[in-house]
């Protein structure tokens, strides 16, 4: 009975003594790793960068994304040792909200991916949050009767794809949540009117022989903050009018000294 006694106690005493020793054993106690602080978003037309603080110098880091629809984390960027990570391709479903986790870790086939310490960062929404660039132009002419001005805008470009592989405007993804603005006004004038359009494409009328400088700008309606872009550049017309028919003159004078010194030669 008493050598049962004895065994239970060594058997305790065992246990405890394994409890102390073997678990501060363990690598999850060791791995004292900072952590990425200051995880911030950087999207402009749907790329988006992750940029975070705390250069790594025993370890790396690894990204990790999980959009809120199917809770999976994927990884990304792993194991590397700067401070940003482009994660704009695990980010395709725009209308999705996505969770980031930076992992600080080394490579290791004996510790769990678990067991390193890891910051999260603030979530993000693509289709609210991503930046629309400043828009630029593609031509602006005026018809022949100078009556109209017609104008197109380059629609910014996203990273993405159809599955035609056509790239996918920053227009194409909003759809008609998408307008953009047209500020203009004669050019000897400073009063400016505004005209809209949800394609690339804005034609306003114009008076014959009259500049016109306009500049655009590209807004998102149905958000609640960053609903526009940036403004364009300005654009001014030259003269049209003018110049062309300075032209017609020049031309008109240079065929008639030309027909002159023919006429002289034959
Ligand atoms: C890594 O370095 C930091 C200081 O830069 C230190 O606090 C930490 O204990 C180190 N971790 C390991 C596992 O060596
Ligand atoms: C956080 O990061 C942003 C962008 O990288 C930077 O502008 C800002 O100064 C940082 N804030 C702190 C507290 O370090
Ligand atoms: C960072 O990683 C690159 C490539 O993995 C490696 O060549 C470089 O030496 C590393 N730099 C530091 C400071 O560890
Ligand atoms: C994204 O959400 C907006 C409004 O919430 C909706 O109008 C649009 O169709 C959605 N786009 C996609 C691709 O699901
Ligand atoms: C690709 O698909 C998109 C959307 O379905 C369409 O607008 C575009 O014209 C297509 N491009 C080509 C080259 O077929």
């Amino acid at each position: 009975m008493a050598g049962f006694m004895h065994r239970m106690f060594y058997l305790h005493f065992l246990i405890l003594l394994c409890a102390v020793f073997c678990w501060q054993g363990t690598p999850a106690q060791e791995i004292n790793f900072p952590t990425a602080k200051n995880i911030t978003w950087k999207s402009t037309n749907f790329k988006t960068i992750l940029e975070w603080d705390g250069k790594p110098t025993n370890f790396t880091y690894t990204v990790e994304i999980r959009n809120q629809f199917d809770g999976i984390w994927k990884r990304k960027c792993n194991y590397i040792n700067k401070t940003e990570c482009d994660v704009t391709d695990l980010l395709k479903d725009v209308n999705a909200t996505y969770d980031v986790r930076i992992i600080s870790e080394v490579r290791s086939d004996e510790i769990l991916t678990e067991e390193f310490p890891y910051a999260d960062g603030p979530s993000f929404k693509p289709y609210e949050q991503t930046i629309i660039g400043r828009p630029s132009f593609e031509s602006y002419d005026f018809n022949e009767g100078h009556t109209q001005l017609k104008i197109v805008i380059k629609d910014p470009i996203s990273p993405y794809r159809f599955e035609n592989k056509t790239i996918k405007t920053v227009r194409d993804i909003f759809g008609t949540d998408f307008r953009y603005t047209l500020f203009y006004r004669k050019a000897d004038s400073t009063g400016r009117k505004e005209a809209y359009s949800s394609t690339n494409e804005i034609v306003i009328s114009t008076s014959k022989g009259e500049g016109y400088c306009f500049f655009v700008r590209a807004t998102i309606p149905s958000r609640k903050t960053e609903r526009s872009s940036q403004d364009s550049d300005e654009k001014c017309t030259s003269s049209v009018g003018s110049a062309a028919r300075g032209f017609a003159a020049s031309t008109v004078y240079l065929y008639f000294c030309s027909s002159i010194l023919l006429f002289w030669l034959l």
